[in-house]
């Protein structure tokens, strides 16, 4: 056998995952980690489960070895933990490696360190890529999404194996390139920050059910299985039932009635917050799941605040708030979310100069990845009609929401008035409400501006800049 192009370094969850994918659907490959237990249990652990795979993995004991055990041009995909450790893998990888060859960073890296690594490799004389990939451990091994960055050539180097890797959505592999440096790093931080909102709207509605109806983890389940079947058809419904639905061996209970209810977070979603606020692209939603995350974690504050202040005063019954209302929230409060993702990625490209393909974003979110829904399609179609309008302004989102706002409305001014906290969903509303105001109120804080420092302000009936009010200066 020939040697291999493709190798994979690092052997945690993800990385065997994405080599044993490498292996079924594209090629052989050769497989390292620092640790060389791993290495070795990986292999043993493949060779007793899918020996025909098994055969396709060539392992190394050193980082020589590995590189050794590849002809050049070679691709090296790295799957170590993000930061440090993968300047670390690029610094003792570079003196091994030629022009030819290519290092591709696949973990969730912050895309200012992919900026910066992209051009440290042009320095450095030896091709980097970054590549976002979504789909957890599954998608790793039966098809992810993946969102490229780095100069194209590097990317066609890979484009075919990361092609016959990708999730399949009806033909069309799941798998494109974004555009130069970091640019593929960054949507896969944008769609974490969906991800991120998705997430806590399903809870936002799930705490209605719970704590605003009294339902049980079951009945919260088979709301979220019906409605995976209607406009919400999405991963994160689906799995959402699955998570109420089941029930914990240990003590026999709903497994949700046992975890407890402080959420982690590895910092993608808050990286897509910040960069949100450099760019001046509002994301509400995503803030407002980023915030809920934090104040999840807060836990003695939330228990003192309840000791003090007493739980919030529920008792809803489905005549107050229907299950199909809660339906149309949820569709309204999700659209309005991807609209401001994508606004997002515009101000982005446009800053960075990346010329993101709009349509091409929606259309690799189709499958594989967490995000991944029915509506994402009807995203694509949108964006490939008007690829640099507001999603909300495009004629079937804007329909849904005319059609399903005052749910929204309804569900909000529900939740608030029996003390239920909606804030992604809330954000959602207060985004839709400030955006379709022609006459904000901004001129009050203009007029402030103006009072207490000079800054200047537009007026109504003149085209002229910098006027100021009748208050007068310092003296
Ligand atoms: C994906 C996910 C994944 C992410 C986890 C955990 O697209 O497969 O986004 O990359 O790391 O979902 O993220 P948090 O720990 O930040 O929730």
């Amino acid at each position: 056998m020939s040697k291999p192009r493709i190798g994979l370094l690092g052997l945690g969850t993800m990385g065997r995952a994405l080599a044993l994918n490498i292996a079924e659907k594209a090629e052989p490959l050769a497989v390292y980690n620092r640790t060389q237990a791993k290495t070795d249990d990986f292999i043993a652990h493949t060779r007793q489960h899918t020996p025909d795979l098994a055969d396709k993995l060539i392992p190394a004991d050193t980082l020589e070895g590995f590189v050794e055990a590849m002809q050049s041009p070679r691709a090296i995909i790295l799957m170590v933990q993000a930061g440090e450790p993968v300047d670390q893998q690029i610094a003792a990888l570079r003196p091994l490696l030629n022009d030819q060859d290519l290092i591709i960073d696949a973990g969730n890296a912050n895309f200012h360190d992919t900026n910066r690594r992209a051009a440290e490799a042009v320095e450095a004389g030896v091709p980097f890529l970054g590549i976002g990939v979504s789909g957890g451990e599954e998608g790793a091994r039966h098809g992810p999404s993946i969102m490229g960055g780095g100069p194209k050539p590097a990317w066609a180097m890979v484009e075919d194996t990361l092609k016959a890797i990708a999730a399949d959505y009806e033909g069309t592999p799941c798998a494109t390139w974004m555009g130069e440096a970091g640019a593929g790093h960054f949507v896969k931080s944008v769609h974490n920050g969906i991800e991120y909102a998705d997430m806590q709207m399903i809870a936002e509605i799930y705490g209605v059910f719970r704590d605003g109806l009294n339902w049980s983890a079951e009945q919260c389940g088979d709301v979220f299985a019906r409605w995976n079947d209607g406009p919400l058809q999405s991963y994160l419904i689906e799995i959402s039932g699955k998570v109420a639905d089941a029930i914990d061996p240990d003590s026999g209970k709903p497994m949700l009635d046992v975890i407890l209810d402080r959420a982690g977070q590895k910092g993608t979603g808050r990286w897509t917050v910040i960069e949100a606020q450099h760019l001046g692209a509002p994301i509400p939603v995503i803030e407002a799941a980023v915030t809920a995350r934090n104040v999840s974690a807060k836990l003695p504050l939330r228990q003192r605040g309840q000791d003090v202040f007493g739980a919030a005063p529920v008792g809803l019954t489905t005549d107050i708030l229907s299950v199909d209302t809660l339906e149309g929230a949820m569709i309204a409060g999700k659209i309005m979310c991807y609209a401001q993702g994508f606004d997002l990625l515009h101000a982005a490209s446009k800053t960075f100069d990346w010329n993101l393909p709009m349509p091409e974003v929606a259309r690799v979110w189709r499958e594989g990845c967490i995000i991944r829904s029915s509506m994402l399609n009807d995203m694509a179609t949108a964006l490939t009609d008007q690829p640099d309008d507001n999603l909300i302004f495009a004629p079937f989102f804007r329909d849904l929401i005319v059609k399903h706002t005052p749910a929204l409305r309804h569900t909000v001014a529900t939740a608030l008035a029996h003390g239920l906290p909606v804030p992604a969903l809330s954000a959602a509303l207060t985004w839709f409400d400030m955006t379709r105001t022609a006459r904000s109120t901004a001129n009050m804080i203009q007029g402030q501006r103006d009072f207490f420092g000079a800054h200047g302000f537009e007026r109504l009936d003149n085209d002229g800049k910098d006027f100021h009010g009748p208050w007068g200066s310092v003296a």
